[in-house]
């Protein structure tokens, strides 16, 4: 059978939130695109993941036209809770950082806006697609081929590839190794997270430390709570019945004279792994890396959604720049400009995680330094306000 032949300008592989985004962007800019997305549209659209949007990404949504519903189902938040040693300590966001919030709504909701957007502008999206294989990245024609949901074999010719397809996508891979740049740290704990129907038992995000290990308790609507819980990654969910679960929130959570902790039935729930992960070689030729294919966070400080969103606005304008102007600066400084935000991402990751997880390999010297940390946030304004600055989202 021979394969179908499509051309477009930007072929994008990955639907996330990296892949829509740029789609999106590239449109308003008269740049043609097409997207190819092994899983099908209801597979995108009912993965649980991140919850937490940055300022400019809310700010970004409505400037796509695509923030209408977040406007009125997101919750605005302007500060958070630190909770440790039996007490809690409330960090006010907007206070801090001159009036920036975030917005807790949930990826699948963005996925949602954008694919029904995407489509109701005519944008391609090819849903269910396999055997992907990228070809010719380092010529200035390089192709994406790949089966369709039926079956049937195309090929995508176009100017530009954008891998967008997440950390285990085919993209960073067809980088030869010898070329890629990459460095990672994987940690020693894991997240449970389940989702709870019961209205949530705080008006904001808390972070818990505690000897028995991190708990986060986040929310979904006035119905529905977002609950984690540090525990080993190697975990089978299988050993965490319910009763389990629900004993150690209470015990990481209820840790302060009166507080409640509001329980329902248990929706859905899963265990992750934590890793960091930079590969610094964003670029090869005409295939350009962005969100979880180059770079990977550990969840705590919520950064991984707008890291992704950051770098196809930096990847759009650059774009933009050569297609209207034939000038090519903006492609040649991508993983540069990209890299200096993203490692302050991972530092935040990685701080905030170090901060709050109780690490049985960590020597008794460092958990009191994580104490004395802790204890510094709370107490000193320019310490709350450089945490507050980087959970709010640093400048583009
Ligand atoms: P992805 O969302 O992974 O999208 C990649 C897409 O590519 C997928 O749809 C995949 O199916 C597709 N794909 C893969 N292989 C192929 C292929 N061969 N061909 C075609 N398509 C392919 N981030 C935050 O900012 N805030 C948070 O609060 C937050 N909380 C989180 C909580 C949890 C439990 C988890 C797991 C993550 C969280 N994150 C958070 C991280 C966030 O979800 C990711 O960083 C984000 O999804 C990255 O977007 P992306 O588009 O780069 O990649
Ligand atoms: C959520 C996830 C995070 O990683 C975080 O830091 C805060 C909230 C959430 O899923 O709601």
């Amino acid at each position: 059978m021979s394969a179908s032949k499509i051309r477009t300008k930007v072929g994008i592989i990955g639907a996330g939130p990296a892949g829509l985004f740029l789609s999106e962007l590239l449109h308003r800019q008269g740049i043609d695109s097409v997207i190819i997305e092994s899983r099908t549209r209801a597979e995108i659209e009912g993965t649980i993941r991140a919850g937490v949007l940055e300022q400019w990404t809310v700010d970004l949504m409505h400037q796509l036209g695509v923030g209408g519903r977040m406007a009125r189902e997101g919750h605005f938040h302007t500060g958070i809770t630190l909770r440790f040693k039996g007490q809690s300590h409330h960090l006010d966001m907007e206070e801090l950082t001159g009036g920036k919030k975030v917005t807790v709504y949930p990826q699948h909701e963005v996925i949602k806006d954008l694919v029904a957007h995407r489509l109701a502008q005519g944008a391609v999206i090819h849903f269910g697609v396999q055997d992907v294989a990228l070809a010719g990245i380092e010529t200035d024609r390089p192709s994406v081929s790949f089966a369709q949901a039926d079956g049937t074999p195309a090929v995508l010719d176009c100017d530009f590839i954008a891998g967008c397809d997440g950390f285990h996508g085919p993209s960073r891979q067809a980088i030869p190794a010898g070329h890629r740049r990459e460095f990672q740290k994987i940690y020693p704990y894991g997240w449970l997270g389940i989702l709870t129907e019961a209205p949530p038992s705080h008006h904001e995000l808390i972070y818990a430390r505690h000897d028995r290990g991190f708990a986060l308790l986040s929310m979904r609507s006035p119905e529905i709570q977002r609950l984690y819980i540090q525990c080993d990654p190697k975990d089978d969910i299988a050993l965490w019945p319910d009763e389990r679960i629900w004993s150690e929130l209470h015990q990481r959570l209820e840790t302060v004279d009166g507080w409640k902790l509001t329980e329902g039935p248990v929706i859905q729930k899963g265990i992750i792994a934590m890793r960091s992960f930079v590969c610094e070689t964003m670029r090869h030729g005409r295939l350009f890396l962005a969100g979880d294919a180059a770079h990977i966070v550990p969840p705590t400080g919520a950064k991984g959604l707008n890291l992704a969103a950051a770098d196809v606005l930096v990847l759009s304008r650059a774009l933009e720049k050569f297609y209207a102007k034939g000038d090519a600066s903006g492609l040649d400084s991508y993983a540069a400009t990209c890299l200096a935000r993203i490692w302050k991402g991972e530092r935040f990751s990685w701080y905030m995680t170090t901060l709050l997880h109780t690490d049985d390999e960590a020597s008794p010297f460092e958990h009191r330094i994580r104490e004395a940390d802790l204890d510094y946030v709370v107490s000193s304004r320019a310490a709350a306000t450089a945490l507050a600055e980087n959970y709010v989202g640093l400048p583009i």
